[in-house]
């Protein structure tokens, strides 16, 4: 039996996977988010061990001979969060997470460093942890001359599983502290953002083992001794492995809070100014690109919050028949962009609200805004270098059948869905876990699901969504001048 526990930004994950990679059962508990000013997002550490430990207490209670039973543990968790612990191990402030945006001046600052693209791969975006740490040192100095180590958020939960300080490729990628290419940390780049080696945890492989779950957290749900806790991965990169998106082209579609166009590509193809990320993928000697929006379900899940009506009812409202986008654009920005704008400081908008406009509109436009958003993605990637001919749906947001044919038909790809089952990072992480125990052949573990249902683009709409895609590519330049007041007090109070 093998575990997967996933740190999700809504939630901890805990999932069983027998040694056929059926799954024995799951639980979850939930998580908060803190924003006490505006572009801020956090989380405190201690609320992750809080919710994984009773996540785990409702697999004993509901599967405890299954869970006795497991010899390996993956983790896989939200990517870029800077978790700041002193000497003793102590947890200095609440973790920053990935979608918080006050580091955006020192991002630039960073980015403005040529050395970070070119070992990096990557433009350093705000949410990424090495300007972070900039920004604790500009306005927390006392904390930052305490900070002994910074764990991502996945390996601070490894701390209090096995007590190690590490990590992995997929994760560390995001921290723009990475060599990406060579798979180790840069000490240059480490030397430019103000940190040094000893700051960081030492890197396994997705798959290697990390080390041994502790005695008394092993005694605490009846499992035996040295059950093996493996690198584990970056949500996204644990997620395909879930999907065996690992061999060259391979591809996903995440409606998560945020939304994620993911391709494993074979080796190393950095590509910056695409403002595509190039991270390490969680198997060894692979890699991977993927365009990052900050809002999907995070668009839906608003538009609820703003009519009071759960978001599977305003998906269930439009039916099962796609219509011709209308005048009425949205863009999703409600937390900034990534890919392809970098742009932090931008926010959405409606556009083109007539008095006939009803809600159904209204859901509609938010879910065409959120595919767009996807298709910019896509055709960075392919400026990248990377084409895609189809792509598997995952996260919540793949529950609408009506939001993945906008979304085919936006992307002009075929998107599969999984037969029933449980595919997410959680299920990817306990496959890095029985590999890790067991030494198995990643490419025999790592296959990909049955396909329930593929989804097509709808042909006679495609000239309409070209058109539609073009209104909503010429709002961005529009935008992207205005910062609200709140936006420029966001360094603080
Ligand atoms: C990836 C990213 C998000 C988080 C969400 O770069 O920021 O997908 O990992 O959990």
């Amino acid at each position: 039996m093998y575990l997967g526990l996933d740190l999700g930004t809504s939630g901890v994950k805990a999932l069983l996977m027998d040694g056929a990679q059926r799954v024995a059962g799951s639980a979850t508990a939930p998580l908060t988010v803190q924003r006490p000013h505006p572009g801020w997002s956090e989380q405190d550490p201690d609320q992750w061990i809080t919710a994984a430990t009773a996540a785990l207490d409702r697999l004993a209670a509901d599967h405890g001979p299954a869970l006795a039973a497991v010899r390996g543990i993956g983790l896989s968790g939200q990517m870029h969060g800077a978790t700041l612990l002193d000497a003793g191990d102590r947890v200095l402030r609440p973790c920053i997470l990935w979608n918080d945006t006050r580091s955006h001046r020192q991002a630039a600052a960073l980015d403005a460093d040529p050395q970070f693209r070119r070992l990096s791969g990557n433009i350093v975006f705000p949410g990424f942890t090495a300007p972070k740490l900039r920004w604790v040192e500009d306005n927390e100095p006392e904390i930052f001359a305490h900070t002994a180590k910074v764990l991502l958020s996945k390996d601070f939960l490894r701390l209090w599983l096995t007590g190690e300080h590490a990590g992995d490729p997929s994760d560390a990628a995001g921290t723009g502290w990475l060599d990406t290419g060579a798979r180790r940390w840069s000490a240059d780049l480490l030397a430019a953002g103000h940190m040094a080696p000893e700051q960081m945890p030492r890197l396994v492989e997705g798959t290697e083992p990390s080390g041994t779950l502790r005695p008394e957290l092993a005694r605490r749900w009846g499992l035996g001794g040295g059950v093996v806790v493996a690198g584990g991965g970056g949500d996204n990169a644990a997620s395909a492995v879930g999907m065996g998106a690992v061999a060259d082209g391979a591809a996903f579609v995440s409606l998560g809070t945020s939304g994620v166009l993911f391709a494993a590509t074979g080796d190393y193809r950095p590509a910056p100014a695409s403002a595509v990320h190039t991270f390490c993928h969680a198997l060894p000697g692979t890699w991977h690109q993927m365009g990052v929006i900050l809002s999907a379900s995070a668009a839906l899940d608003w538009l609820a919050g703003v009519t009071g009506t759960p978001a599977a009812d305003l998906t269930r409202g439009l039916g099962d028949t796609l219509r011709p986008p209308g005048a009425l654009t949205f863009l999703p920005y409600l937390s900034g962009e990534r890919t392809p704008h970098n742009d932090a400081a931008v926010r959405g908008a409606l556009v083109g609200i007539a008095q006939d406009h009803d809600g159904a509109d209204l859901t509609r436009a938010v879910l065409q805004g959120v595919a767009f958003a996807l298709r910019d993605n896509l055709d960075a990637l392919r400026r990248a270098g990377t084409d895609l001919n189809r792509v598997m749906a995952v996260g919540g947001g793949s529950r609408s059948r009506h939001w993945l044919r906008i979304i085919a038909t936006a992307l002009g790809l075929p998107v599969d869905l999984p037969a029933d089952g449980d595919f997410g990072a959680a299920f990817g992480a306990a496959r890095l876990g029985l590999i890790a125990a067991t030494g198995a052949d990643p490419a025999a573990v790592c296959t990909p699901p049955a396909i329930a249902e593929t989804l097509a683009p709808d042909p006679t709409l495609r000239h309409a969504y070209e058109e539609a895609h073009g209104r909503f590519r010429a709002l961005y330049p529009l935008l992207s001048g205005i910062a609200t007041p709140a936006e420029k007090r966001e360094d603080g109070p």
